[in-house]
Formats: C-alpha cells, structure tokens, sequence
C-alpha cells in the first residue's frame, strides 16, 4: 500500500520479502545504534545475509506472524511485525508486537501507518489482543501506543541491564483491538 505522509513523501508499506534481507541488516545496525530502547545491544546483530535470507523465508511461511516494512524510494525507513503469543487454541487471540523507525523519519506518521496495517492484519487473523513491552522511559513509544488504545497492565523492574551496569524497567502494554475500530 503506498500513502502520503506529513511531509508530502510517499510511503510504501509491504510484507518482507527475501531480497530485503542486506537493507534489513543495514536498518538494525542503524536502528540499534539510534536508541537503547530496543531488545539487543547494538554489537548483538550479527546476522550474515544468507542467515536473514533464511529467517525471512520461514517468517513467510508462517501464517501466525506478519513483518511490513516501509520505505521511502529505496530507503527502508520502518519494520514491524507481530506474532501470535503461541500456537495453541486458547491463546490464538493474542499477539506479540514490535516496532522501529529510523530516527530521521520518525514524527512523519509512518509508525501509525504501520501499526494500522498491524492491526487490520490481527482483525483478519481473529486475533483480538495486541501486546508489548517497553521501557519505561520511552515517552514516544508509549503516548504513540497510548494514541492507538494501549493501556499499561504491568511493569517489570529491571528488564533491562546495560552493559554500564545500569538497569531500566518495562511496561507491558495491552490493546484490545475490539475497541480500536
Ligand atoms: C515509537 C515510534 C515507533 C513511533 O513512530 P512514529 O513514526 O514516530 O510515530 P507517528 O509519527 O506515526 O505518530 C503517530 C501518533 O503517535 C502519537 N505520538 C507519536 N509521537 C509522539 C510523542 N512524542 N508525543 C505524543 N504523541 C506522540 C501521536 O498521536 C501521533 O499522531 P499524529 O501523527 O496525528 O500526531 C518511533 O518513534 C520509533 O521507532 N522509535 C525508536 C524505536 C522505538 O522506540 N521503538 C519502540 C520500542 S517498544
């Protein structure tokens, strides 16, 4: 699907295909670099392009899980994905959600135009639960959630330890997609 964003860019969103695996590698060691809001310490990407080749070809073939990416031009600017939290039929309505935007294109709408994607695709999927977790810090991410229904139900001190010996602690964010329509 291609949009047009604030700034008068236009803004393709499409599932991840194989040949994307090199500009993937090259977006997590930007991103990772960007914030330290994410899941990994940035030397922990170490992926070589045959490995993400791979990854993205069983993500395709697995009906539970959907990673889009957003690009404008050439450049790939956003990936998401969500997962069903398992296979099994009394938790096949709930999934797992993760997002990241380059920096320099952040504040343009495209988290939201993604997070609309996510969402129809968890509608078609009957999937009624979105859940996340996210340091607590993370103003942006969290009144951006909050902006598409998210509540806060929990926390875990200390989810994260740095390499600095310093900690920081998640909130764990449910959106009940019932009430985003
Ligand atoms: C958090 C993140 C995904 C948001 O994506 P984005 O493209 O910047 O967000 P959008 O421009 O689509 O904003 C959508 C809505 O969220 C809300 N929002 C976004 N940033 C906000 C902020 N700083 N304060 C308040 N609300 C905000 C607004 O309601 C906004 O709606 P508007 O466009 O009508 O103003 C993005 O900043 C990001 O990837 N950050 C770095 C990585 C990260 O922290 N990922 C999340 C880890 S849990």
């Amino acid at each position: 699907m291609i949009y047009k964003l604030k700034n008068g860019m236009e803004l393709l969103i499409r599932q991840t295909e194989i040949q994307d695996a090199n500009k993937l590698i090259e977006f997590f060691n930007i991103v990772d670099r960007e914030t330290k809001f994410l899941a990994r310490e940035p030397s922990e990407f170490d992926k070589t392009q045959s490995e993400e080749e791979e990854i993205i070809e069983k993500n395709l073939k697995n009906k539970n899980e959907i990673h889009l990416l957003g690009f404008i031009g050439d450049e790939l600017v956003g990936q998401c994905s969500a997962n069903r939290v398992k296979d099994r039929l009394r938790f096949r309505h709930r999934a797992n959600f993760a997002i990241m935007i380059k920096q320099a294109f952040t504040g343009l709408g495209i988290g939201g135009k993604l997070m609309r994607e996510i969402i129809s695709w968890c509608e078609e999927n009957d999937i009624e639960q979105i859940e996340l977790d996210v340091v607590s810090t993370n103003t942006r991410a969290i009144n951006f959630y909050k902006s598409f229904g998210f509540t806060i139900v929990g926390e875990i001190p200390n989810a994260l330890k740095y390499l600095d010996g310093t900690y920081a602690d998640e909130l764990i964010m449910i959106c009940q997609i019932k009430n985003n329509k």
